[in-house]
């Protein structure tokens, strides 16, 4: 038999292949509550405006609430003949209540349908991932306020490079997930526009109230232009587009952790809630969620090529393909919120060893720079002549296996005369990072005034 939505031009029904290929109810059940809430905002705008009867808008309405709590119930039977949750839901209501089901769709496509249940359901998953990176934030803010004088090791290639303070190396990832949230608001404020009402493509000769079906969705405005409302998908490709950012900040901050609670860095220690053993290694203590944050920004990478392939090269408006949006951003988003949880929970449970820190941080000549500055300061040498002087004492250093600020000070001098025993407390790495007070320098007085900072901006939301 053919469709029973669209068979009036088809002698036979689809071959079951065909049927196979089309469906896509196994994944956009997944939208059943925004499309309900879809339908009962345009079977209110129809009846408002006089294009449905009082008596069928009842009917719907009731038929549609029948349907929301038998899904949610899990008595709902899904059909893939049926292909994807809109013809479900709407074979469903006739069942239910009759000819009124039929003229739910008037005014109405599944291409406008499709798009106003989709936008609904990515708006919700940015709300959920603002929410998620502010919890993200609070625990990076925490952890940085109880480490503002924390010194450790920071890097460049990996290598010791200066003394800074882990406060200041969480407020950097503070940054970064601000910055995503900050995209996050802005994806909100440009999706804000409501499908419903451009119909197939073209509009709709009935006399519908768009800016009705657009407020009742709580969306800001209806959209401008019915052939690109069906055609557009931008808001998916953003979402993803904004998760693959975060991944990929999630998963430095994961690599870092990796590295951190090594055995030979030592400076962390991952609660056991949040690490894994070995079933042959009894010693071992593995960062598994740190490595599978890690790996699974490449799956969220793929999901935003994905989408990106598949929309890159279809005319206006609708084609089939669009359909293929779904599994790219229900995996991407439900991947990233699990990413966020764990890493929020590792981190919030993470003990950080401030002596293996400390320890790590005055090793490596990190201080060098120290002492050039202050051969610049003190001595008035210029900075490149520093830098070679200083060359010099690290070089003596390293072949007595020493630190810089263990050499005695008639090395140092006959290296460069002018230096003094006023050197020695410039190249401890408290007071290495104490003196980089400039603004958002790694100074321990910066990062509480950093702190402060972002504490009142996430206040206001
Ligand atoms: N299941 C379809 C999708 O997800 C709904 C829109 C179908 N529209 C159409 N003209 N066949 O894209």
């Amino acid at each position: 038999t053919s469709n029973q939505m669209w068979g009036g031009r088809f002698a036979s029904g689809p071959a079951a292949i065909m049927e196979a290929i089309n469906a896509s109810i196994g994944f956009d059940r997944k939208l059943y509550a925004q499309d309900i809430r879809g339908s009962l905002a345009h079977a209110a705008m129809l009846r408002e405006t006089g294009i449905i009867s009082a008596d069928d808008h009842d009917k719907i309405v009731h038929g549609l609430n029948t349907i929301l709590s038998e899904i949610e119930d899990g008595k709902f039977e899904f059909s893939t003949r049926l292909e994807d949750i809109h013809m479900n839901v709407e074979a469903r209501l006739a069942d239910l209540v009759g000819p009124a089901a039929g003229r739910l769709h008037t005014a109405r496509s599944r291409n406008d349908q499709v798009a106003t249940d989709f936008r609904l359901w990515v708006k919700e998953e940015l709300q959920r991932t603002h929410a998620a990176l502010k919890g993200l934030i609070e625990v990076l803010l925490a952890k940085a306020e109880a480490h503002a004088a924390t010194v450790m090791p920071g890097f460049t290639h990996l290598q010791t490079a200066q003394p800074v303070t882990f406060g200041h190396h969480c407020m950097a990832y503070v940054e970064m997930f601000a910055r995503d949230r900050s995209r996050v608001a802005d994806a909100i404020e440009r999706l804000d526009e409501c499908p419903l009402g451009a119909a197939a493509l073209a509009g709709t000769g009935y006399p519908i109230d768009r800016h009705m079906t657009a407020k009742a969705l709580g969306f800001r405005e209806p959209t401008r232009n019915s052939m690109d409302t069906v055609s557009d998908r931008d808001f998916a490709l953003e979402f993803l587009s904004i998760a693959a950012i975060c991944a990929s900040h999630l998963s430095r901050m994961a690599e870092e952790i990796v590295i951190w609670s090594t055995p030979q860095f030592g400076f962390v220690k991952l609660s056991d809630s949040f690490s894994t053993g070995s079933s042959i290694m009894p010693q071992k203590k593995n960062p598994d969620a740190a490595e599978l944050i890690r790996a699974k920004t490449g799956r969220i990478n793929g999901d935003l090529i994905a989408l990106l392939t598949v929309m890159k090269g279809l005319p206006l408006a609708y084609s089939k393909d669009m359909q293929e949006d779904k599994e790219a951003v229900f995996d991407a988003a439900e991947t990233l919120d699990l990413m966020l949880a764990a890493m929020t929970g590792m981190f919030a449970e993470m003990d950080v060893n401030v002596a293996a820190m400390k320890k790590a941080a005055g090793s490596g000549m990190s201080t060098a720079t120290d002492l050039a500055d202050w051969l610049v300061r003190e001595v008035g040498l210029p900075f490149r002549e520093a830098h070679h002087v200083t060359g010099r004492a690290v070089a003596l250093a390293v072949e007595r296996g020493c630190p810089l600020e263990r050499l005695p000070l008639a090395d140092l001098q006959a290296i460069n005369p002018a230096i003094t025993d006023a050197v020695f407390p410039v190249l401890q790495v408290a007071q290495s990072v104490k003196s980089r007070a400039s603004y958002g320098g790694t100074a321990p007085a910066q990062v509480k005034k950093q702190v402060r900072y972002w504490k009142k901006r996430l206040a206001k939301g």
